[in-house]
């Protein structure tokens, strides 16, 4: 019983057009040495002992593709949902937690787009989200970051000490998660990322020190980056 009250289910957003990549093919489809992005996003989902399920969603209409290119051309250690997401990365969380079963206790939000998470982070999310009931990984800023006017005169200059770079994945007791999708929904409000909803409800949210390698691909110069971070990765293996 106590197992099933901790269930933790992985919700992926990947339904993005991925327009900044100027790739023909989707950015979760797009090969990174010779496999989908998305395969390595799933794969260390699927290989993370405390995540029980996972629904990915895909753009309208590629539920088919996403299924043959990538869940049937590789082996999964877990069962995996694919599901239809939203036009905005909002609305395709909100569509994936409509299908998180009820007896979740945590629910995972991991944006498709960031193929270099890895199991020890997850587990360590989800173990500091037992604790803190919601988190979100993230790394300090290494720039310093300015604020300037739309004529691009700086405004000021914010102290970088306090300032963390916010990525995924961000966990969240399943109730805490569903009434700020639902609060955000019914106020209008639009969020660029999952803890923004939560914050506004006045629950707060804990930081867990992220990774400097878990970089989310946007632009083709991230693939790049990816790929040759995830050489690294599979040399360091062989190596040992
Ligand atoms: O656009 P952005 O880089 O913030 O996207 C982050 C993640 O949200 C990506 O994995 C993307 O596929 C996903 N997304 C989505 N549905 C959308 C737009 C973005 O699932 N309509």
């Amino acid at each position: 019983m106590a197992q099933l009250t901790m269930k933790t289910i992985a919700i992926v957003p990947a339904a993005g057009t991925g327009e900044r990549m100027g790739n023909n093919r989707k950015k979760p489809y797009l090969l990174l040495n010779e496999r989908p992005l998305l395969y390595y996003t799933l794969t260390a989902l699927a290989s993370t002992p405390s995540i029980a399920q996972i629904i990915v969603a895909v753009a309208p209409g590629d539920e088919e593709f996403c299924q043959q290119q990538v869940l049937e051309k590789f082996h999964f250690k877990k069962n995996i949902q694919i599901i239809a997401g939203g036009s905005s990365r909002q609305e395709s969380v909100s569509r994936l937690l409509e299908r998180v079963p009820d007896e979740a206790h945590l629910v995972l939000v991991h944006d498709g787009a960031r193929p270099l998470i890895t199991s020890e982070l997850l587990e360590q999310a989800i173990a500091e989200t037992r604790v803190w009931k919601a988190t979100v990984l993230a790394v300090p800023v290494k720039d310093t970051i300015k604020a300037a006017n739309d004529a691009l005169q700086i405004e000021k200059t914010i102290s970088r000490e306090r300032l963390w770079a916010i990525q995924t994945p961000q966990t969240f007791e399943r109730s805490i998660i569903g009434e700020a999708h639902q609060r955000a929904r019914q106020q209008g409000f639009i969020g660029t990322d999952d803890a923004a909803l939560v914050e506004r409800m006045g629950v707060q949210v804990k930081i867990v020190m992220g990774s400097y390698d878990n970089i989310k691909v946007t632009t083709p110069e991230d693939l790049i980056v990816a790929e040759a971070l995830l050489k690294k990765r599979r040399n360091n293996r062989r190596d040992r």
